[in-house]
């Protein structure tokens, strides 16, 4: 046997050699992807890792008044790859005084996911709660004016780094009534929440724009019902909204049901993106908890799952134990039974394999599903592929991210708006893949597909 030092540079040969290039090429190759899917320290043995290999992300709410503590840092930078600020993006912590704004703590959460890879939801820039006093008191075409100055400058000042934003927030009455919920905000005119929404896709046209809300998880309920009735009618006339957020706070008075998955794959059939924005589940069973990440792994636009708060310690109802850590920090059977899911999950089908046993309104015919993954990755680029399903006659809407730029595509015609960050991408008779080239820029924040239509 040849022995070898430290600094021998002369090739090898024989099978123990070649072993070692192929280890070496797999080492290499997964160096590659774990740069490409951020926040994956070991792929398949944490939670981010194991839900970036099926194209998703596994987020945590995150407090910025923790970031000091050293054992919630550590599970928040093994486990997570998508970070939402708990409180600090809120109308009361981002505009304390009427046009005085303040994203210290914001930006040390921002700056804490996007330094280690994680990509960021923002959470929440119009909300009839947590309303600083001046705003509170507001009302009118002031109250109105207010609003819209705030979701602009706040969706500006964070422009390029949030890839998801909580536009509205808890919009609706609970209840049988399916009523708009009787705030200041509604007040001021029932086109409150869409202009929110165009607001906020002028002050950032790469950033994801969803309506998040609570109880809105059992597909019978009056209240998921009105918020699926209003999503249609914004798909149906151009109001730009790009995904759905489903808080599921389970508890023994609002458990989680089985129709769960008939909700998220319901309203990604109206050509929306869905996640699970505020995951907590009293007792936290882990069956529960299992059921719901299988759920959305079912539905191929369930972006991804985030649970609110990381030990128990951590949550806003942590007397319920609802989270998948111990206040120790220990990983609790629930940790176990979503990893566990995360990585038996099977491919998205979506539309469902079993529609809803009773829909009471009919999805629109001209939808389609698009689902984007990385492929190749450069120095200064990288390159996507989208894969298009439920159509032929197909268009699909995709975003970069400034200062990204689309450099190249193929297997499509594509035109581009104003900004030059949405592309809509038409079927030109080669297919139902397509793929295009990002410049990065500096930026490797991954493309989002904003809608999938047929043409
Ligand atoms: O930081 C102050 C502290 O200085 C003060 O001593 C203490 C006294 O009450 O209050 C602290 O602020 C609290 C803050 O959480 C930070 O812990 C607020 O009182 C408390 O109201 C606030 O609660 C937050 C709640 O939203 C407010 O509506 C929870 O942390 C937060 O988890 C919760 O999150 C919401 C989502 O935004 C929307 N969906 C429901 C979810 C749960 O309510």
């Amino acid at each position: 046997m040849t022995e070898r030092c430290q600094g021998d540079t002369r090739p090898r040969t024989g099978p123990r050699a070649r072993t070692a290039i192929v280890l070496a090429a797999a080492a290499l190759l997964a160096a590659t992807s774990a740069a490409f899917l951020p926040g994956t320290a070991s792929a398949g043995t944490t939670l981010g890792a194991s839900a970036a290999e099926k194209g998703r992300y596994f987020g945590t709410a995150v407090a910025a008044s923790r970031l000091s503590d050293g054992n919630y840092t550590t599970i928040l930078n093994r486990e997570f790859n998508s970070v939402t600020p708990e409180n600090e993006m809120k109308i009361d912590a981002t505009e304390p005084q009427q046009g005085r704004f303040s994203y210290g703590a914001a930006e040390q959460i921002v700056n804490h996911a996007r330094s280690r890879g994680m990509s960021v939801r923002g959470h929440t820039l119009a909300w009839h709660s947590q309303q600083p006093p001046w705003m509170e008191s507001m009302s009118g075409s002031a109250l109105r004016s207010a609003m819209l100055n705030h979701v602009t400058q706040v969706a500006t000042h964070f422009r390029g780094q949030v890839v998801a934003w909580d536009v509205v927030n808890e919009a609706f009455e609970d209840g049988t009534s399916g009523a708009r919920r009787n705030s200041n905000l509604q007040r001021t005119g029932n086109d409150w929440i869409e202009a929110a929404f165009r607001a906020a896709r002028t002050a950032d046209p790469g950033a994801k724009l969803c309506y998040n809300d609570y109880n809105t998880d059992n597909w019978t309920h009056a209240k998921t019902q009105a918020v699926y009735n209003m999503v249609r009618d914004f798909k149906s006339r151009g109001v730009p909204i790009d995904c759905v957020g489903f808080q599921s706070h389970f508890n023994n008075d609002s458990p989680y049901v089985s129709n769960y998955r008939t909700t998220l794959s319901s309203f990604a059939a109206l050509g929306v993106d869905v996640q699970v924005t505020e995951l907590d589940i009293q007792g936290a069973p882990a069956a529960t908890y299992r059921s719901v990440v299988e759920d959305c792994l079912a539905v191929a636009r369930c972006n991804g799952v985030t649970v609110w708060g990381i030990r128990d310690s951590d949550s806003w109802r942590a007397s319920q134990t609802p989270l998948l850590f111990n206040s120790s920090g220990q990983k609790k059977a629930a940790y176990d039974a979503v990893l566990a899911a995360l990585n038996n999950g099977t491919t998205p089908t979506d539309p469902p394999t079993t529609p809803p046993t009773t829909p009471p309104t009919t999805p629109p015919s001209g939808s389609c599903t698009a689902t984007l993954q990385d492929s190749t990755r450069w120095g200064d680029r990288f390159n996507s592929q989208v894969t298009v399903s439920g159509a032929t006659n197909w268009t699909v809407v995709v975003a970069v991210t400034p200062p990204q730029k689309v450099s190249n595509t193929w297997n499509g015609t594509p035109t581009w708006d104003s900004s030059g960050n949405v592309m809509t991408m038409r079927s030109n008779g080669s297919g139902n893949v397509f793929g295009f080239t990002t410049m990065a820029n500096g930026t490797w924040t991954r493309p989002v597909v904003r809608s999938c239509t047929v043409s």
